[in-house]
C-alpha cells in the first residue's frame, strides 16, 4: 500500500463556500446543526455530510441519485450502500441529496482511498484519469489491497452489474474506494449511483472498459457480464448464482412502484423503462 497517496478524497474535492466538493454539480460539505443542515464553512464546523445540488441545466439529479440508492438498497442490501435522504440546506435554495460520510466516526477519520487514487490516473492534461481503466483492472485493486479479497471482489461484482443495469454510464474509478475498517480495508459501501441513460445528452458508454473495450449498453448482455465475473476470479457458480439473485430482486423492485398517475414526461418513467430493458437484457 506504500504507493498510496495520503489524500482526503472528500476535501479535495472541495469547491466554495468554504469547504464544498468540486465538479459541476455544487456539492457541500454540511453538518446537522439546531435550525437543519448547514454549510460546514469553518474548519471547527464537522463535515459530516455531502449535500449534493440539482444543476440548473439537469433537474432531476437529486431525485435521480436518491431513487437510484434507494433501489441499491433493496437489490443490494442495505449495509452496502451510503446513507443519505434528500433535504434542504441552510443557505441554498431547493433539494439536496444529503450523504451521510461514512470516512467519520464521530471526530475520527477514516483513510478512504479510491481507486483512482490507488491506481495513480490523476486527471490529466490529454485525458481525465478516472475513465482510462476497466472494470477487470478496479477488480485487481480489490484482490490486491482488501483484507477480505474473496468477499469484497464478489461485492465489487455485484455493484458494476447493478450499475450496468441501471444504466450508470458514470461508474468511473473514483466511484469505487476502499475504506478503512477493524481489520484492514474494504470495499467500502456503494456511493454516486445514478441512471445517466435517462438523460439522453450523455454517454451511451460504460465508464470502463469491459474485455478490452468500452461497451455501449445495448449491447451489453448476460454472456458479458459473466465472462467478466470469471475474469475477475469468481468462480462460475458464484457468477451465476450473483446473476439469477440480481435477476429475481430486479424483478418488481418497490422502488420502481411509481404511482399509476406518472406522466411519461417524468424522468421516472424514463428511469423504470431503462431498468426493465437492460434487467431483461444483461440478466434475462
Ligand atoms: N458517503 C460518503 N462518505 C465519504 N466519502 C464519500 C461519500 N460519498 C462520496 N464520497 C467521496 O466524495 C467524492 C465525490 O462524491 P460523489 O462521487 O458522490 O460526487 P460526484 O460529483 O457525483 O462525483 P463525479 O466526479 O463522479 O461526478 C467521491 O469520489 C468519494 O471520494
Ligand atoms: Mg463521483
Amino acid at each position: 500500500m506504500q504507493q498510496l497517496v495520503d489524500a482526503d478524497p472528500v476535501d479535495e474535492a472541495a469547491t466554495a463556500p468554504g469547504r464544498t466538493l468540486s465538479g459541476v454539480q455544487k456539492k457541500w460539505l454540511v453538518y446537522r446543526g439546531e435550525q437543519g443542515f448547514q454549510p460546514a464553512t469553518r474548519l471547527e464546523e464537522p463535515a459530516t455530510h455531502i449535500a449534493k445540488f440539482n444543476r440548473v441545466d439537469e433537474p432531476t439529479l437529486v431525485q435521480n441519485e436518491d431513487l437510484s440508492l434507494r433501489l441499491a438498497r433493496e437489490i443490494l442490501g442495505p449495509d452496502e450502500i451510503t446513507r443519505a435522504a434528500t433535504g434542504v440546506v441552510q443557505g441554498s435554495e431547493g433539494i439536496a441529496l444529503i450523504v451521510e460520510r461514512f470516512d467519520r466516526i464521530g471526530d475520527e477519520r477514516l483513510r478512504l482511498e479510491d481507486f483512482a487514487q490507488i491506481l495513480e490516473r490523476p486527471r490529466g492534461r490529454e485525458f481525465d484519469g478516472k475513465y482510462h481503466s476497466s472494470y477487470e483492472e478496479a477488480a485487481s485493486v480489490v484482490t490486491r489491497f482488501s483484507s477480505r479479497a474473496l468477499i469484497d471482489v464478489a461485492r465489487f461484482y455485484r455493484l458494476v452489474v447493478f450499475n450496468l443495469v441501471i444504466g450508470n454510464a458514470d461508474a468511473h474509478l473514483k466511484n469505487f474506494s476502499l475504506l478503512e475498517q477493524e481489520r484492514g480495508l474494504r470495499l467500502s459501501p456503494a456511493y454516486d449511483l445514478l441512471n445517466t441513460l435517462v438523460y439522453p445528452q450523455y454517454d451511451r458508454q460504460t465508464a470502463l472498459a469491459i474485455d478490452g473495450e468500452k461497451r455501449q449498453f445495448d449491447q451489453i448482455d448476460r454472456a458479458i457480464v459473466m465472462a467478466l465475473g470469471l475474469s475477475i476470479g469468481l468462480p462460475a457458480r458464484a457468477v451465476e448464482t450473483a446473476l439469477d439473485t440480481l435477476r429475481k430482486r430486479f424483478s418488481g423492485p418497490a422502488a420502481l412502484d411509481f404511482p399509476p398517475t406518472l406522466g411519461p414526461d417524468d424522468f421516472r418513467a424514463r428511469y423504470r423503462d431503462v431498468v426493465l430493458a437492460n434487467a431483461g437484457r444483461i440478466l434475462g
